[in-house]
């Protein structure tokens, strides 16, 4: 009986053993799996983050200052064109040698791209001009308001009607007559007939000297 029980003692005992060789083991076994290191390539996508925002950065600064040239140019070209140039101040003005003109004569002479009359008037054509009644004038001005000094009237030579180019020595009023519509002028470049509504112009002008002119 005794040694029918002693082989089963021993492989209960066997099995008992190789339990509690499992039970011992388990909790120590390790996975064989190996994960990938992903570092190098993490800090390496750090690395071309900074490398594009530093990009960003010299793009936008680069546009800025090229942004800021572009505006200074812009203004300073702007004030260039505010300025009157030489050429424009010289034709702001032009200058005329009153000895070169006779008694009796006109001359046109251009100022700013319109004709200006100067009339070297007689003293018989200064008493007709200061014998008109004003009163009857239909743009009622003094010959002594047109002038400065009354041997030289000085007028723009352009109609007030639709701005013809009037003939001097004509009309009915011994001044300027315009043959687009017929407008006279007096010795005074006021209007007498026709259809013009105003005087001829007087522009601005001054005496440099007894014998020099300028206008504008
Ligand atoms: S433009 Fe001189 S009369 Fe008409």
């Amino acid at each position: 009986m005794l040694a029918r029980l002693l082989p089963l003692r021993s492989a209960r005992n066997a099995v008992l053993s190789q339990a509690r060789l499992l039970s011992t083991t388990a909790p120590v076994c390790k996975s064989t799996y190996d994960s990938p290191d992903f570092t190098h390539y993490l800090n390496k996508s750090k690395g071309s983050d900074d490398k594009s925002r530093d990009f960003t950065y010299f793009m936008v600064g680069s546009y800025g200052v090229l942004g800021a040239a572009a505006a200074k140019s812009t203004v300073e070209s702007f004030l260039s064109t505010m300025s009157a140039s030489a050429d424009v101040l010289a034709m702001a003005k032009v200058e005329v040698k009153l000895n070169n003109i006779p008694v009796g004569k006109n001359v046109v002479v251009k100022w700013q791209g319109k004709p200006v009359f100067i009339r070297h008037r007689t003293q018989h054509e200064i008493e007709e001009a200061n014998n008109v009644d004003i009163s009857s004038l239909r743009d009622p001005e003094t010959d002594s308001a047109r002038v400065k000094n009354p041997e030289w009237l000085i007028m723009l030579g352009i109609c007030t009607h639709l701005g013809c180019v009037p003939i001097g020595e004509a009309g009915d009023f011994g001044g300027w007559f315009c043959p687009c519509h017929g407008s006279h002028y007096d010795i005074s470049g006021r209007i007498r007939k026709g259809p013009a509504p105003l005087n001829l112009e007087v522009p601005q002008y001054e005496f440099a000297d007894e014998e020099t002119l300028v206008v504008g």
